[in-house]
């Protein structure tokens, strides 16, 4: 119980690490859009404005492309 909480913590504390330094976005959010059906780079940055700062996506890009992969491979 105190285990499952620590990871539940964990992944709260995670999902607040901005990915998108430009447009402050966390990675929360993000996820909830992979989630949400956004399976590629583009439609992330469609949906939620990343990829559109002064970096053009830079930072954001290869990290959001993880972040795909890492959802693709479990379903
Ligand atoms: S970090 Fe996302 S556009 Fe710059």
């Amino acid at each position: 119980m105190e285990a499952d909480r620590g990871r539940s913590e964990d992944s709260f504390i995670e999902n607040l690490k901005t990915i998108c330094l430009c447009k402050n976005i966390k990675k929360g959010t993000i996820l909830k859009a992979v989630y949400g059906g956004c399976y590629t780079v583009d439609a992330v940055n469609k949906k939620l404005g990343t990829g559109g700062g002064d970096c053009k996506g830079e930072r954001c890009g290869p990290k959001i492309k993880e972040m795909i992969e890492e959802f693709l491979k479990k379903v």
